[in-house]
């Protein structure tokens, strides 16, 4: 199980038959090293016309990868063949971003040698700063990571060139050391205090923290408990297989675009409440509730189909049993909140009485619903002093390394082809323009 190997050549097959002309075609049906086979229909429209339908990408592998694999039902994630529990309990980010991107873990020389490379990008240009100053304070820090990180492409035009490798694993390595100070300096301007400039002798999650919370006025102590608690949320949100904003690096970076714009477009995929927004909309549904005798009427209007209301942070596309990201963050939670003093938080008591009624909830057994890294990932940062604004930003701050190892790994792909879709079409069929006074 642990060799990776390229899919082997396929022995298997489908076999489609047409029941308007009678015609069969065989589908060769390709075996991954673990998980689901696919059958294989490149060549479908060739050789019958038909398109295959598939909303949502449920059914649907858009790439060979070697990074991650998930079985939702097993509640299993493995990066590069390592479970995502031992990662988050022996390892740290930054050895799991170099698993990530290189394949291997790294000896003691590779992983001093990406340290360094890593913390030589840490600062970024001056001018930058400038730029954030046309942003209003009160923007939402999502919007700006958008903004900034697209910006990036403005101000390194020394490795935009993708065709490059050097050039390539430079822009790897600026965004990956980039994202704490981008994310921090937009932490800083919506509070209006200075800029504070990275320090490369802290580790990473270190570094944001104090980049975040230190003020020049006075001397920062960084906390290793919440320290080692960040390092752990950064390492269960580094990747996460094809996810929507995974996808959308890899669909953007299909068409030669720059990593930089790529990143930028996987913020903004990563920032709506079905995705990365999920830990925002956490708090914002527990503030909504309030009160613990007011779970039983929310609960009925999750329920409810005709109500637009869901229970956020619980469920997931994939995962239909448990998450084990979740697992990992709950136990977290309550070191953050033990090491804080926070005995009696009370939208940390609603959260577990609402996590307790859920869980025994027939509606919520029977889909298999269960809460998400995002539900407990909330508490933490919450209790850690971040806004609920920057939830999501943690979050991309983390998965940047997850998408420039996919990113990469499809620029390196010699069978890599631009992402181009195709659709069911149902709406008018040729029809001739008429002139306004004929319409009516
Ligand atoms: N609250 C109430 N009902 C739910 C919820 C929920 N949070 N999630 C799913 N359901 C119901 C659906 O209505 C559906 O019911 P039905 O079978 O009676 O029609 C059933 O459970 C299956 O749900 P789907 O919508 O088919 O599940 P899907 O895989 O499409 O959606 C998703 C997954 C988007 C995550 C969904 O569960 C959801 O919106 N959850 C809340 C948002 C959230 O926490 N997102 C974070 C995802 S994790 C991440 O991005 C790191």
């Amino acid at each position: 199980m642990s060799q990776p190997k390229t899919a082997a050549a396929p022995k298997k097959k489908a076999i489609l038959t047409d029941t308007v002309t009678n015609k069969t075609m065989d589908l060769p049906i390709i075996d991954g090293s673990i998980g689901p086979s696919v059958i294989d229909v490149r060549k479908l429209y060739a050789d019958t016309g038909y398109f295959t339908y598939d909303p949502g990408f449920t059914s649907t592998g858009s790439c060979e990868s070697k990074i991650t694999y998930i079985d939702g039902d097993e509640g299993l994630l493995l990066h590069r063949g390592y479970p995502i529990e031992e990662l988050a309990e022996h390892s740290n980010f930054m050895e799991v971003a170099y698993l990530l991107l290189n394949g291997d873990l790294p000896t003691l020389e590779e992983m001093k040698k990406f340290e360094k490379d890593i913390t030589y990008h840490t600062m970024v240009h001056e001018q930058l700063s400038t730029f954030f100053r046309g942003f209003r304070r009160d923007a939402h820090p999502m919007a700006v990571m958008c903004g900034v990180v697209g910006a990036l492409s403005a101000f390194y035009h020394d490795s935009l060139d993708i065709n490059d490798p050097h050039q390539r694993m430079i822009a790897s390595f600026r965004l990956i050391a980039k994202m704490p100070t981008i994310a921090a300096m937009a932490f800083k301007y919506s509070m209006g205090q200075p800029f504070i400039y990275p320090k490369n002798k802290l580790s990473y999650a270190e570094n944001f923290l104090y980049m975040t919370f230190a003020v020049p006025a006075e001397d920062y102590q960084n906390n290793p408990v919440l320290a080692k608690a960040m390092d752990r949320l950064f390492i269960l949100h580094a990747d996460h297989e094809q996810n929507a904003s995974t996808s959308t690096v890899r669909l953007a970076g299909s068409s030669g675009a720059n990593p930089f714009a790529c990143i930028a477009a996987g913020i903004a995929s990563l920032w709506g409440p079905a995705h990365g927004g999920a830990n925002e909309a956490v708090l914002a549904m527990l503030g909504q509730i309030g009160d613990k005798k007011n779970i039983p009427e929310f609960i009925k209007r999750a329920k409810d189909k005709n109500d637009s209301f869901r229970l956020m942070g619980f469920g997931h596309r994939v995962y239909k049993n448990f998450d084990p990201r979740a697992q990992v963050m709950r136990k977290s939670c309550h070191e953050v909140l033990g090491e804080l003093g926070v005995k009696h938080e009370p939208l940390l008591d609603l959260a577990m009485e609402l996590e307790r009624i859920a869980l025994e909830d027939k509606y919520f057994v029977e889909r298999k619903l269960y809460p998400n890294v995002d539900f407990y990932s909330g508490i933490i940062l919450r209790a850690m002093g971040f806004p609920t604004s920057m939830f999501t930003v943690l979050f991309a701050i983390a998965r940047t390394v997850g998408w420039i190892a996919q990113w990469k790994e499809m620029i390196e792909d010699p069978s890599q082809k631009i992402g181009r879709p195709r659709q069911l079409y149902t709406g008018h069929t040729r029809r001739s323009y008429k002139p306004v006074q004929q319409r009516g």
